[in-house]
């Protein structure tokens, strides 16, 4: 079965052809990182525009790709929330006007779904339940993933995700939009016990997460100790250093609380989802701890960590198939919350 996968969540237009979940076709995403990257962050306005701009070169580019038309595709997947809800709204209306006209299915696919599917891209098996961090700019939460694709909620964070977290501290470090990818990279040259960040653990046996108070203690340091040393110059402190050890802070609270839930559960394949997990020292320090526990570690590979449609195509077969191939009305809304 070939599906076409719609993604328009933020900031990247994406779409990808993807046969049977798996076989990747083709995968096309075009990124608006640029127009945001002076205000600091995603401008929904900005993001809607762009969308629409960029939609149907994308898909046309992705059939291209694919060495395909519309007519042999076999269904239209979509994400239909959660997201900025004009982003959702242009992804969701090309991918009605081509199931209409082609008069295939449209699939309704939840963003976070579609983050969990990247983990059988990163060798995730099929046959066996895995627990599943989707950790994003979005989102902090813990899901056990079935056989077959459903997922079972186990907790999420009560304020900021972890990739807001890293977007967060890099503004206020003057790093720019997106941070994340900035702060791991600095933090390869810092020292992670340089500075104690606090780890909100929310009692031994929460499954949720915190980052806002991690945020402001950032914010107190640097009013405390000023900006950090100029590169290669003296200062109270090294910016690499800070970096790294605010990352280390989150990494401790992601990694102990997913190996808390599959110690729970009694389940030995884990798997961390999302943009954040593209953060290299995170997958250094899961693959050390799984190790250690004798667990199944799967992430990723890093393309299919961020926002992309491939994880949206691969997701929208799974659901088909276990809805027994029903295809969603046409008059779906798309939904900026969706859990
Ligand atoms: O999954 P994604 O592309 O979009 C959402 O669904 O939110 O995730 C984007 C988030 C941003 O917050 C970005 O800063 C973070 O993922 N991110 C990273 C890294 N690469 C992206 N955070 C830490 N380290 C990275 N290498
Ligand atoms: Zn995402």
């Amino acid at each position: 079965m070939i599906v076409l996968g719609i993604e328009s969540s933020c900031d990247e237009t994406a779409a990808a052809v993807v046969e049977d979940g798996r076989n990747i076709l083709s995968d096309v995403i075009s990124s608006q990182i640029a127009f945001h990257t002076p205000y600091g962050g995603v401008v929904p306005e900005i993001a809607s525009r762009k969308h629409v701009e960029a939609i149907l070169p994308v898909i046309s580019q992705a059939l291209k790709d694919a060495g395909l038309t519309g007519r042999e595709l076999d269904a239209v997947a979509v994400t239909r929330g959660p997201g900025l809800i004009g982003a959702l709204l242009v992804g969701l209306s090309a991918a009605k006007a081509m199931a209409y006209a082609l008069d295939r299915p449209l699939i309704a696919v939840n963003h976070l779904e579609g983050h969990m599917n990247a983990a059988y891209l990163g060798g995730a098996p099929e046959d066996r339940p895995f627990v599943c961090l989707v950790v994003s700019g979005g989102h902090t939460a813990l899901y056990e993933v079935e056989p077959g694709g459903a997922s079972r909620f186990l907790g999420s964070t009560r304020d900021d995700a972890a990739g807001e977290a890293f977007d967060k501290v890099a503004k206020l470090l003057g790093l720019g939009y997106p941070g994340g990818v900035v702060i791991d990279r600095l933090a390869a040259g810092g020292d992670p016990r340089a500075f104690s960040f606090p780890r909100a653990f929310l009692g031994k046996d929460s499954l949720e997460f915190s980052f806002s108070g991690l945020k402001t203690s950032v914010a107190n340091f640097l009013r405390r100790m000023g900006p950090p040393a100029p590169e290669g110059g003296e200062g109270a402190y090294r910016l690499e250093d800070l970096a790294a050890s605010f990352q280390e802070a989150v990494v401790d609270v992601l990694i102990g609380k997913l190996l808390k839930a599959a110690g729970d559960r009694g389940i030995g394949d884990i798997a961390v989802v999302g943009g954040v997990a593209a953060n290299r020292r995170l997958r250094h320090r899961l693959a050390e701890a799984a190790g250690e526990r004798g667990l199944a570690l799967f992430l990723p590979p890093l393309r299919f960590c961020t926002d992309n449609a491939v994880m949206i195509a691969a997701a929208g077969y799974s659901i088909w198939k276990r809805s027994g191939f029903c295809r969603d009305p046409l008059n779906l809304d798309a939904t900026s919350r969706w859990f």
